[in-house]
């Protein structure tokens, strides 16, 4: 662990108190990216935290960062099918977008326009610098590495403090654009002298890493998750096919046997349970007893979310089909298209919202910069 990893775990245990004390002072903003299905490692590592959050009464923005999709590839693929999932699992989890404000970047042209003053506020070297985008670099399936790569975290700065939002709930591969946002925000009220932005802190999830199905990261990329949209079968399915160990007796022991103890911290995050005593009570039942606990544990957690996900999904389905019948054209057909449906109107407002807040903070921009004509 780095030392800065160290100070962000200890200034997020001295958040997590002060949101146990009064979560109404902070306004968080969080998102996910639209590459594919949100997986368990998603659900764990920070979706739950999402919806705990909002119900100890923070306010929360969820934000569906569509344009970071080109960091590291030429097109943005089933963007649709992506959003509209994310949509969906989002109010199936319990967000309640009377509380939480869910909108796409991409939507809201002020926020996207403190780009440029804050592109002013960093430089190239630190810009080049940054780890995660290296890493990106590294592992990049594009030849060249666009202005995009090198500058999406300074967008970042902009998606969190259009609505200044003094909280980010992030994975540690975030930090370093955490720290570009808080320097642009540092930077930007001394700059023009007024303390336009508050300086956001980072909140790092307690919860461990999760690996995927084959032993290695969990990731959308690997195709190693295990989607909450998975079926139950589905996801009997992907169980079964996990990676274990020759050991005939299942233990806790995530250095020495990872894949294993991966399967046994999910059943045991699935259960709210201790992973040691999980292990131990499967014991000599082996791989084939872990998988039997597992698959139960995660279809009794997923149920009543899969329960919800297809409600809203029948909702967008009645909607899109009778745009797609287009049998009595005309009036009908107009009402229905205005009326997208629960899911879409859920992104309609959001987006609404936040154009409203961006309009606001780019006025107060502006002013700042002395761009009042
Ligand atoms: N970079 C984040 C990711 O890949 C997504 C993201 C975009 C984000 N803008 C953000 C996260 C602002 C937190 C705050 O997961």
């Amino acid at each position: 662990m780095t030392m800065t990893t160290t100070i962000a775990h200890r200034r997020s245990a001295e958040l997590e108190e002060l949101i146990g004390r009064d979560a109404a002072v902070f306004r968080i903003l969080t998102g996910d990216r639209p590459t594919g299905r949100l997986h368990l490692g998603h659900y764990f590592g920070t979706l739950r935290n999402r919806v705990r959050l909002q119900d100890l009464g923070a306010e929360v923005f969820v934000l569906i960062a569509d344009y970071q999709v080109l960091t590291d590839r030429d097109t943005a693929e089933r963007l649709d099918e992506y959003v509209t999932g994310l949509l969906l699992d989002y109010l199936a989890i319990g967000l309640d977008p009377e509380r939480t404000v869910i909108f796409a970047h991409s939507a809201v042209p002020a926020l996207n326009q403190l780009l440029l003053p804050f592109l002013s506020l960093v430089s190239v070297p630190e810009l080049s610098r940054n780890p995660t985008v290296k890493d990106e670099i590294a592992h990049s399936r594009q030849e060249a590495v666009s202005g995009l790569m090198l500058t999406y975290p300074v967008h970042q700065a902009a998606d969190i403090l259009f609505c200044k939002a003094n909280l980010v709930p992030v994975g540690q591969d975030q930090l370093p654009h955490l720290e570009i946002t808080r320097a642009i925000a540092r930077r930007f009220n001394e700059r023009f002298g007024l303390p336009v932005f508050p300086v956001p802190d980072a909140l790092l999830s307690a919860a461990p890493l999760l690996l995927g199905t084959d032993g290695t990261k969990m990731s959308k990329s690997r195709g190693n998750t295990i989607p909450l949209s998975a079926t139950a079968d589905e996801t009997a399915r992907l169980i079964r096919g996990a990676r274990t160990d020759a050991e005939p007796h299942i233990s806790y022991d995530p250095a020495a046997r990872p894949a294993v103890s991966s399967l046994v911290l999910l059943a045991a995050l699935c259960l709210d349970r201790d992973p040691d005593e999980v292990a131990a009570e499967i014991g000599g039942g082996g791989a084939a007893g872990l998988k039997t606990v597992l698959t139960a544990a995660v279809n009794d957690l997923l149920a009543p979310i899969r329960a919800r996900r297809a409600e809203y999904a029948r909702d967008l389905g009645y909607v899109r089909q009778v745009l797609r019948d287009g049998n009595d054209r005309g009036a009908r057909r107009a009402e229905y298209a205005r009326d997208l449906g629960y899911v879409r109107q859920v992104l309609r407002d959001g987006n609404d919202r936040a154009n409203e807040i961006a309009a606001v903070t780019l006025a107060e921009v502006q002013a700042a910069m002395g761009m009042r004509y």
